[in-house]
């Protein structure tokens, strides 16, 4: 991941055709794809916390493109979303994004123009806002976790938003991979590990071996007690993140039918004496907390392979509609509380996100859980959200297996 950095807070970020090495490169040649600064994913982007960003998004791939910061809540015109929030970024034209996060975590960038083919090609890379007082650790470790569907030689195929695809599970890649820094630990030393999901499709039943630790952040936000790491399913755009202390080579693992499939480690040479003191846990952001629920609405996710009929008229479609509608799903005074009942209908899971504001993920017995920007639902299953919509603008609100919202599980909220 080369980096771009020109001034504290400052970047370009080139869209382009770039070749990668994905695979190992003693056997394969560089898969011709499409990243961010020559190569992918896009150059990890730091800032602390409440200091201005500014990005120059200079496009230089023989189409459109448009860049989202997942997770951020952001002012709207900043938002990265073509039609809804600005146009799309012409070949050969610039945009120039500039916003100030107030939340520091883990939060990534990535197209939100034909996402489901560029962010499987590789427009997309880590978004990292800096606490002003960062936990006690040796290294702070990127994994961007992606898949690919590649062919003999290494080459993307061309097979994007198929009809079976779409209705089913998404693009799944026949090969996924952890895309980690090129560091060497020292058994013995803490590390604070922030684990991206940046694949299209790809729901990571994740493990980790080599590490003792906790879970600290989910979605950039800071749990407000450690959790211990069992085995945690990673959506797509979700992140998570861990501080632990290495016990021996830390490899990050998915688990499948075939049994635990490798996609990262880390070297580690040589050991020190380990921490005595516990893990810290990280300061919570200043998220609205839930006053009042104004409006409790129904979104229900419906359509794909064995959904039966729906209303809508593309593959999926939330409430009878599929894409985006000149009406919005909801409009909210500004500071308004609503519960959202997102009801999978379907026969696949879904991970719902929304745009320019985190939610708390609500247990059954109405107590809030989780703080989240992607919520996981499985098929069959109802889950509550409660979100302060303190945010003015238009937001998408959608499923982030980017096939599925290729194939119109997608709508939008409007905050006055
Ligand atoms: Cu991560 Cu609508 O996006
Ligand atoms: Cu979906």
């Amino acid at each position: 991941m080369p980096s771009v950095s020109l001034a504290r807070g400052q970047y370009e970020l080139v869209a382009e055709a770039v070749e990668a090495q994905i695979l190992p490169s003693a056997e394969y040649a560089a898969t011709r794809s499409f990243g961010f600064n020559g190569g992918l994913p896009g150059p990890e982007i730091r800032v602390p916390q409440g200091q201005q960003l500014d990005v120059l998004l200079r496009n230089q791939l023989n189409e459109g493109t448009a860049v989202h910061w997942h997770g951020i809540r952001l002012q709207n015109a900043m938002d990265g979303v073509p039609i809804l929030t600005q146009e799309i970024v012409d070949p050969q034209s610039t945009h120039a994004y500039q916003f100030t996060p107030p939340d520091a975590g883990t939060f990534w960038y990535h197209s939100h123009y034909m996402s489901h083919e560029q962010v499987a090609r590789g427009l997309m890379g880590p978004l990292i806002v800096e606490e002003t007082n960062p936990p006690d650790v040796d290294h702070d470790i990127t994994a961007v976790l992606a898949d690919w569907r590649l062919d003999e030689t290494g080459q993307t195929t061309d097979d994007f938003a198929t009809m079976h695809d779409v209705a089913h599970a998404g693009r799944m890649g026949n090969f996924a991979r952890a895309f980690l820094p090129d560091v060497s630990l020292r058994k013995g030393q803490r590390i604070r590990l922030r684990m991206i999901n940046a694949a299209t499709d790809r729901i990571f039943p994740l493990t980790l071996t080599g590490l003792k630790g906790k879970v600290v952040a989910l979605d950039g936000m800071p749990l407000s007690s450690p959790r211990e790491f069992e085995a945690i399913d990673l959506a797509p755009a979700q992140r998570a993140d861990v501080i632990a202390d290495v016990e021996d080579t830390p490899e990050i693992a998915m688990a499948t039918r075939e049994g635990s499939y490798l996609l990262g480690q880390i070297a580690i040479e040589g050991d020190v004496e380990p921490r005595a003191s516990a893990i810290q846990m990280l300061p919570p952001n200043d998220i609205p907390h839930p006053r009042n629920v104004t409006q409790d609405l129904i979104l229900t996710m419906q359509g794909g392979a064995m959904g039966g009929r729906h209303g809508g008229d593309n593959i999926w479609a939330f409430n009878d509609l599929s894409d985006l509608q000149l009406v919005p799903f909801a409009r909210f005074e500004r500071g308004e509380t609503a519960r959202i009942r997102l009801v999978n209908a379907t026969s696949f899971p879904h991970g719902i996100h929304l745009h320019g504001h985190h939610f708390f993920e609500a247990h059954d017995d109405g107590s809030l859980g989780d703080l989240r920007d992607t919520t996981l639902v499985q098929a069959g299953e109802t889950k509550d959200i409660v979100c302060v919509f303190d945010n003015p603008g238009k937001w998408m609100l959608h499923c982030h297996m980017l096939s599925h919202q290729a194939g119109g599980m997608k709508t939008w909220v409007e905050v006055l």
